[in-house]
């Protein structure tokens, strides 16, 4: 099965769909806890969330053999619950990143988990999707961290909304940003911001496109995954990243989309 295939299966939904994943193993995990504290506040809102961890889940390194690129599976599936993740990550309308500072730069489980679903920066998978970033430090190296996840989701077509920091020896209280956190993202319900392109998008549409798409790629659409994805997807024939987000949003029925 092509696990990486339904570009617009985000169709039949009543209100917002979430997702969490906090690269965290620790038994007394910051990250994760404001993810829980996140779901419960949303929940009382009847927005759904689910919360992935690494504590609780298994996710395996890339072994670098570039299945995903050229094929668009993983045999690294087969053995862990990545599969299963990453199918949930196609269906919601908004991915948070949870994510401990390591020696100033995200956790390996982070890294791990990134690496897992990396091929999704070639094919603009995560476009018409909402994305926030929650880092955890005790006191530095927020600032590249949640810079680079950032970069990450928008060079998967992601729609970055907001970043929210968490210092422990500033004696930050993890409780207000997550109602923070809950606040916004009640806000954005509302007002369709997931099909909205910006510059920065914009930009690396573009960019992907000119790797993917011309009458010399065209032919290899059969050897190679990616190129076939751009064109099977329909965002061959885009101009532009906001004619992508239209198709997409297209393909959200009217009766039955709440966002
Ligand atoms: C291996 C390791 C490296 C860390 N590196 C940093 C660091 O560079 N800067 C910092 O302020 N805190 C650092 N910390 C502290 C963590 O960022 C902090 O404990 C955070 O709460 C971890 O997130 P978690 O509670 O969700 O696991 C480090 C902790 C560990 C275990």
């Amino acid at each position: 099965m092509k696990i990486f295939d339904n570009f617009y299966e985000t169709s039949t939904r009543k209100s917002m769909k979430v997702i969490g994943y906090a690269g965290s193993n620790s038994a007394f995990s910051k990250s994760i806890c404001m993810g829980e504290m996140l779901k419960t506040i949303l929940k009382e809102q009847s927005i759904e969330m689910e919360l992935y961890t690494a504590r609780n889940n298994i996710v395996r390194e890339c072994i670098g053999c570039g299945k995903c690129f050229e094929e668009g599976t993983c045999p690294q599936d087969q053995q862990d619950s990545m599969q299963c993740i990453r199918e949930k990550i196609l269906e919601v309308d908004l991915v948070i990143l949870f994510s401990p500072v390591y020696l100033n730069n995200v956790s390996g489980a982070m890294k791990t988990f990134l690496d897992r679903i990396g091929s999704w920066v070639h094919t603009l998978t995560l476009s018409g999707k909402l994305g926030i970033v929650v880092t955890v430090t005790d006191q530095s190296g927020q600032e590249f961290v949640s810079y680079y996840l950032q970069k990450i989701l928008l060079q998967m077509g992601c729609h970055v909304i907001g970043e929210y920091k968490v210092v422990a020896l500033e004696e930050q209280n993890p409780e207000e940003t997550v109602e923070k956190i809950a606040s916004d993202i009640l806000k954005v319900i509302s007002n369709q911001e997931q099909y909205r392109s910006t510059d920065e998008l914009e930009t690396i549409f573009q960019h992907t496109k000119k790797r993917f798409v011309g009458p010399e790629l065209e032919q290899y659409k059969g050897a190679s995954y990616e190129i076939r994805h751009w064109y099977e997807s329909g965002m061959a024939e885009c101009e532009s990243f906001q004619e992508v987000l239209n198709l997409r949003k297209s393909h959200c029925r009217s009766d039955t989309c709440g966002v």
